[in-house]
């Protein structure tokens, strides 16, 4: 570990060996699922797609038959502008013409935006960095590697709050640093950074001349206040939205993870400069499927739906887990992050689940890389509450079930 090292921080060169599910499908392989299989590992939402996107694909059909814009349409980039504003009170300050880019869906734009940075940061201390929360949504290391970085993945425990500790970053690993892969609402804890905590992020991207990278995918899948905003922090701070890129998309918030629709909204110089370089590389996204994000981002009902059928799921969860783990509620995002220690931790409890009722979660460790000294996730299950609240019910009390004895 360099000199600059945060402590607690792990540090890789190298992309995860595999993913999460490939781990766990290893994982178990010698196993049988004790009762019928219930799959609550993968965080793809199964509520229902809005009834607007039929006839708008109807509707805009022969659009298919032509290239788009790298940089969107018109009618794309004011309703995802409109809805920021409206989101997070911006004031009409967003530069509705290059401060949003469309991106198919957020992933890919999560991954290539560090490549973005550092071609246009063009950082003369070497190597760059790029930092991320610990556990981590597995892109980020993606992007990392895309980019030539270093990967620093800082501690997002429960000790830290579930959020990197910005206090431990050292001057030296900030210079160095291109992007910072900020996840708020985090998958999988479901904690959510508030104004202040999102200002100094900002503050130090601005001091060290970084990119805050700002994954926001869960922003609309919350239980009672709806999280604070990167882009609503920038514009409480002044100076426009210098270094920031808010990164969300249509997969959570509208049942849309199929579309592939997302978009990159912020920094209106890096956003120039990053779709001059997608005119090259990138692939644009289909006309009619931004006619249907469009529309999407108008209409704010199906979204209310869709918080009351997660919020429902979430309330039966803590009645039915209470006992074992006193309270599970994030403040958002649809994943309960069970700490599952003293029944050995989430490997053991993941075998066990699956063999004695048919359960399938996904263990914390493989969410996260080793740190310093432990794996911040080891002890951790995470669980998708993206079936129906019947499923749910049924799942949640075999693992009461199996683990109360
Ligand atoms: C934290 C996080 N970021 C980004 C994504 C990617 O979402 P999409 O590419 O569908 O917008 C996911 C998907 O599961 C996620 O959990």
């Amino acid at each position: 570990m360099s000199s600059d090292a945060a402590p607690k921080a792990a540090r890789s060169s190298s992309l995860p060996s595999a993913n999460p599910f490939e781990r766990l499908a290893e994982l178990i392989a010698d196993l049988t699922p004790g009762m019928d299989p219930v799959v609550m590992t993968i965080g793809e939402p199964r509520h229902a797609v809005p009834d607007f996107v039929a006839p708008i694909l109807a509707r805009s059909i022969g659009d298919f038959s032509r290239y788009p814009n790298i940089r969107g349409t018109d009618g794309f980039r004011t309703a995802v502008g409109a809805w920021l504003d409206r989101r997070y009170r911006l004031g009409g300050m967003l530069d509705m013409g290059r401060g949003i880019l469309p991106l198919n869906g957020s992933r890919e734009g999560l991954t290539f935006a560090a490549l973005g940075a550092r071609d246009y940061l063009a950082k003369v201390a070497a190597p760059p960095a790029v930092l991320m929360p610990n556990p981590f949504y597995q892109t980020y290391a993606a992007g990392a590697h895309v980019a030539g970085a270093e990967l620093v993945a800082l501690d997002a425990s429960a000790g830290t709050g579930f959020l990197p500790d910005l206090e431990t970053l050292s001057p030296d690993l900030l210079d160095r640093t291109i992007a910072f892969y900020y996840a708020s609402p985090a998958n999988p804890q479901g904690v959510a950074a508030d104004l202040e905590t999102w200002k100094e992020v900002i503050r130090l991207a601005r001091r060290h001349r970084f990119l805050v990278i700002a994954d926001e995918c869960y922003s609309e899948i919350y239980r009672d206040a709806p999280p604070a905003g990167v882009l609503e922090a920038a514009h409480a701070l002044g100076e426009g939205f210098a270094n920031v890129v808010s990164i969300n998309s249509l997969s959570k918030r509208s049942n849309l993870a199929g579309l592939r629709v997302g978009f990159a909204a912020g920094d209106a110089a890096f956003l120039d400069a990053w779709a001059r370089f997608r005119g090259l590389a990138a692939p644009q996204v289909s006309m009619p499927l931004q006619a249907v994000a469009a529309a999407a981002f108008a209409d704010e009902a199906h979204v209310i739906e869709n918080r009351r059928l997660y919020n429902a799921k979430f309330d039966v969860a803590q009645r039915l887990l209470a006992p074992l783990f006193g309270a599970v509620v994030p403040p958002a995002g649809f994943f309960l992050w069970l700490d599952v220690a003293r029944w050995g931790g989430g490997v053991e409890v993941t075998r066990r689940l699956w063999s004695e009722a048919g359960v399938k979660v996904l263990p914390g460790a493989y969410l996260a890389l080793d740190g310093a000294s432990s794996n911040p996730g080891a002890d951790y299950i995470r669980i998708a509450l993206v079936d129906d609240v019947t499923t749910i019910e049924r799942a949640l009390a075999r693992l009461v079930a199996t683990l109360g004895d």
